[in-house]
């Protein structure tokens, strides 16, 4: 073995909660991390977009890079840690800049690798670098290591998970206090869970963002996140939360990715899981992915999935790993022999259903809706015509009538609920939920 003990010299880009928190934390963990590593690990420059701006850690003693990829290229540093955030722009060409230098890059921008992440991780494997990205998924949860390390003997059927702390605290704090969505997602913003632009969260993009890259870590399969069938919280009412409580479920916003015949499956959307599983105990910001593989069965991690020291945690993981010599191709297997073999389309996705119906309440309209359903062999678990309640229901005239399928194909559902509405029962859009097995 290669006995290193020069220092290992990192360049941190982007000083916000995160950056601040990386510096704060290997400030407090040099001694041991010296100790485990057998090497010293020392930030010599950092740079970001505010030189005045107050972070509560001491950055005045380090040199000060004005422009990210000048510092990703500098001969000052052996490794880049990337912090900037954004699918492109600086982040982009920084990362780039350091592995063509043939520096080892850490990084916890999801939407980056979700966009460039193949290109990226050729580019390293070219210069034998490493390209880490721990902190992308699941903040503090050792998610990438576990999937392309710990679990390298399993074949993976599926992989699913809590992966937005954001729209997870929104759905817990609706269901628990009974909050309105806006309200809720204005509280996450204000404890600083959300993106920049919250539509990442709400709309599923940055779920989505990570999936794609726990999908290649899983099946070996090219990142394609323009593959993955993507829906958001914005439509998931009280109503559907209460529905969920009284039929045994729990609604969460999860990215799922399984083999199926059709090929791999990737969405994400509102689900409704079995308030028994382990999944459903996950409430507020808190994130957690299952995963079903044949070895291990089920294993289920919970945690931290954003915050300035959960992240940090993460990134200096990676940077350690680094710091050691690992250079582990960075989704588990070399690029070139990664699948690109088409995923399967989201109309042949077979699972159950919840539909909540807004139904004019009239003589023949359950009966008109069983018949579209039973027209396309939709087999129902349940149907329930609920009380009426909110001045929606009353200023329309209707009820909300709740359906449960058995298993069905995604295009049956749209199908059988085209036919409904043209029927002219129903007052409004009619809210699907897709049901997740355990
Ligand atoms: N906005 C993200 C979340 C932060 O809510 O989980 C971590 O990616």
């Amino acid at each position: 073995m290669q006995v290193v003990t020069s220092p290992l010299r990192i360049g941190i880009a982007g000083l916000g909660t995160v950056g601040a928190a990386v510096i704060s934390l290997l400030d407090r963990q040099s001694a041991d991390l010296a100790g485990r590593i057998g090497r010293e690990i020392r930030v010599t420059a950092v740079s970001a977009r505010d030189k005045g701006k107050e972070r509560g850690i001491d950055v005045a003693r380090l040199p000060w890079f004005e422009d990210a990829v000048a510092l990703a290229g500098s001969r000052e540093i052996d490794l880049f840690v990337e912090l900037i955030g954004g699918e492109g722009g600086m982040a982009l060409e920084a990362v780039e800049a350091a592995l063509r230098s043939g520096k080892s890059v850490v990084t916890a921008n999801k939407a980056l690798l979700a966009k460039h992440g193949m290109r990226l991780a050729a580019l390293a494997e070219e210069k034998g670098a490493a390209l880490a990205f721990e902190a992308s998924v699941a903040g503090g949860i050792p998610i990438v290591k576990t999937l392309r390390e710990g679990l390298a003997g399993n074949s993976i059927e599926r992989v699913y998970g809590i992966l937005n702390g954001t729209c997870n605290y929104i759905l817990s704090r609706m269901e628990l206090e009974g909050l309105s969505f806006e309200q809720c997602l204005r509280e996450a913003q204000a404890l600083g869970y959300a993106e920049a632009d919250p539509t990442f969260d709400i709309g599923g993009f940055d779920t989505a963002h990570k999936l794609a890259i726990l999908t290649t870590l899983a099946f070996g399969t090219a990142i394609d996140a323009g593959a993955i069938a993507i829906e958001g919280i914005e439509r998931v009412t009280l109503a559907d939360l209460e529905a969920a409580a009284e039929l045994g479920y729990r609604i969460k916003l999860l990215g799922v990715a399984a083999r199926t015949a059709a090929g791999i499956e990737q969405r994400v959307h509102p689900t409704m899981v079995p308030r028994s599983s382990a999944i459903a105990q996950v409430m507020g910001v808190t994130n957690a992915v299952t995963i079903d593989a044949d070895a291990v069965h089920e294993l289920t991690l919970v945690g931290p999935g954003a915050g300035g020291a959960a992240t940090a945690s993460a990134i200096v993981a990676d940077i350690a790993d680094i710091a050691r010599g690992v250079r582990t191709a960075p989704f588990g297997r070399p690029v070139a022999t990664l699948a690109t073999a088409p995923y399967a389309p989201m109309q042949l996705h077979e699972g159950g259903y919840y539909i909540r119906l807004s139904v004019y309440d009239r003589p023949g309209a359950a009966a008109a809706i069983a018949t579209r359903m039973a027209e396309r062999s939709i087999s129902l678990e349940s149907i329930v015509q609920r009380r009426r309640k909110g001045s929606g229901s009353e200023a329309t005239g209707a009820v909300p009538v709740v359906l449960i399928t058995y298993a069905t194909h995604e295009q049956t559902i749209r199908q059988a609920l085209d036919a409904v509405v043209a029927d002219g029962y129903i007052a409004e859009k009619p809210q699907v939920i897709r049901i997740e097995r355990e």
